[in-house]
Order: C-alpha cells, then structure tokens, then sequence
C-alpha cells in the first residue's frame, strides 16, 4: 500500500522544532530501548539548523545514538557549506555531545574518489535507520537527488545495492556526496521539515505530478516503504 504523507502545521518555528524534536527524541529512545542503539540521518541547508538546537539540549541516551548526512556537499568542513559543520556547531553540543557522528566528507579530492571509503562509514550505522530527516530544495530536489544531475537514475535505482553516490548538480554549487534512495528508504521513518510558502508550494507541486527524474522528492512522497510525515509552518 502508497505511503501518504501526514502533513502537520505549526503556528511558528519554535513550536516546529519543539514537537518534532521531542518526537524524533522519543523514537530513539524506543530503539535504544529495544535495540540497544538507534540511528538518525539529518539533512543539511539553513532550515534544521533550529531543529538541532532543540534536538541538542533534549536529555536521553545520545551516547547510543548513531548519526549521518543525508548528503554532503563535497568542501573542508572549515568551509561554510560544509554540512558538517553545520551539525557540529548546532547539534553535536549539549546533552547531544556525546553521539556517535559519521559524516560523509573524506579526505579524497573529489566526492566520486570518496565514494568507498564513505560507503564504509556508513556501513557502521544500525539499519534500517530510524529516522531520517530530510528537506526540499525550491527545484524538487531531496538530499542531493538533483533534477538533471547526469547519475540521478543510478542513484534513485532501488536495486543498486549502493548506500552512497557522488552527484554533480546542475542547479546547485559543489559536487555531492548523497545517499542514495534505497539507502534513505532502508528507514522506519522519514520526516520533511519545510519552512515558509515557497516550500510548501514545492511540496504541493510535488504532490501534483509523478515524475520523479523532474522532482525526486517524489520518490520519497510516493512509495510504500516507510512512513512519510511532513511538519510544516509558513514563518
Ligand atoms: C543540502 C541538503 C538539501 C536541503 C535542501 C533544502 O545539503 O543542500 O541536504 O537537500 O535539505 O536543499 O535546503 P534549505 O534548508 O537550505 O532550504
């Protein structure tokens, strides 16, 4: 049975942040409670930066907790886009000091040269993940699934027995590292943070079509694997 997104609105940011992360909070615990450990995949860009602040000072047994990217953008985490850096300085703080971080960035010179060794780090984490936190870029973009990047099918390929897949976007700097689909879908949950009109209008447009190679975050809208929530709030 299609997976039909849940869709919850907030009246602002901080009300966002405070239910989701209490929420993604509680999943974790329950997995650690059952499994011994669990494992959370977040998104980089600008919008879960408040979420990982709010994530970060929640007490609970982060030292169980096993952490990854769902994509990285292939520069120095002295860089300023560096994704890693971004969950360093807003989420690995804290109570949240202590989790295990495995990011996608190597020392390999291009993203396609990192491919291996990146595959191996995330080989360390408990599967299926149990949560993983995704965003949408304005051109339907999810991760670094670009619409018109030349390996986007390799990457969405379900059968492809790849966690990780070097991608050079087209509308967007910086060569990639992004999980691949069968990785981000290998979940118990995923959840769309989105923030402001623009976003949800992606999103409403996304629901609208079925092409996946012109908005891959319909791959992970319309399948029937893992439960999709959307949380929302327009400031
Ligand atoms: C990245 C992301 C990407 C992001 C969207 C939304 O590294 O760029 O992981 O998929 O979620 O581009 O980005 P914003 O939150 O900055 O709008």
């Amino acid at each position: 049975m299609k997976t039909v997104p849940e869709f919850h609105e907030f009246a602002d940011q901080q009300t966002l942040c405070q239910k989701l992360s209490q929420r993604i909070c509680a999943a974790l615990q329950e997995a650690i409670a059952v499994r011994g450990k669990a494992s959370l995949v977040v998104s980089g860009g600008s919008t879960p930066v408040p979420l990982f602040a709010a994530l970060s000072v929640i007490s609970m047994e982060w030292d169980s907790v096993f952490i990854t990217l769902a994509d990285e953008r292939w520069v120095e985490v002295s860089d300023k886009d560096s994704n890693e850096a971004s969950v360093r300085e807003h989420l690995l703080r804290n109570q949240a000091g202590e989790t295990h971080f495995h990011g996608l960035k190597n020392s390999h010179a291009s993203a396609v040269d990192g491919e291996k060794e990146c595959e191996e780090q995330l080989a360390l984490l408990p599967v299926p993940f149990d949560i993983v936190i995704l965003g949408i870029g304005s051109d339907g973009h999810t991760a670094s699934l670009f619409p018109g990047a030349a390996r986007l099918s390799d990457a969405l390929d379900m059968g492809s027995g790849t966690l990780c897949m070097a991608m050079t976007p087209v509308t967007a700097p910086h060569d990639r590292m992004t999980l691949t689909l069968p990785a981000l879908l290998n979940s118990r949950q995923i959840f769309l943070q989105l923030s402001g009109k623009e976003k949800r209008d992606v999103y409403e447009r996304a629901l609208g079509g079925d092409s996946v190679e012109e908005m891959p975050i319909r791959a992970v809208l319309d399948q029937d694997k893992v439960p999709v929530d959307v949380y929302w709030t327009s400031a």
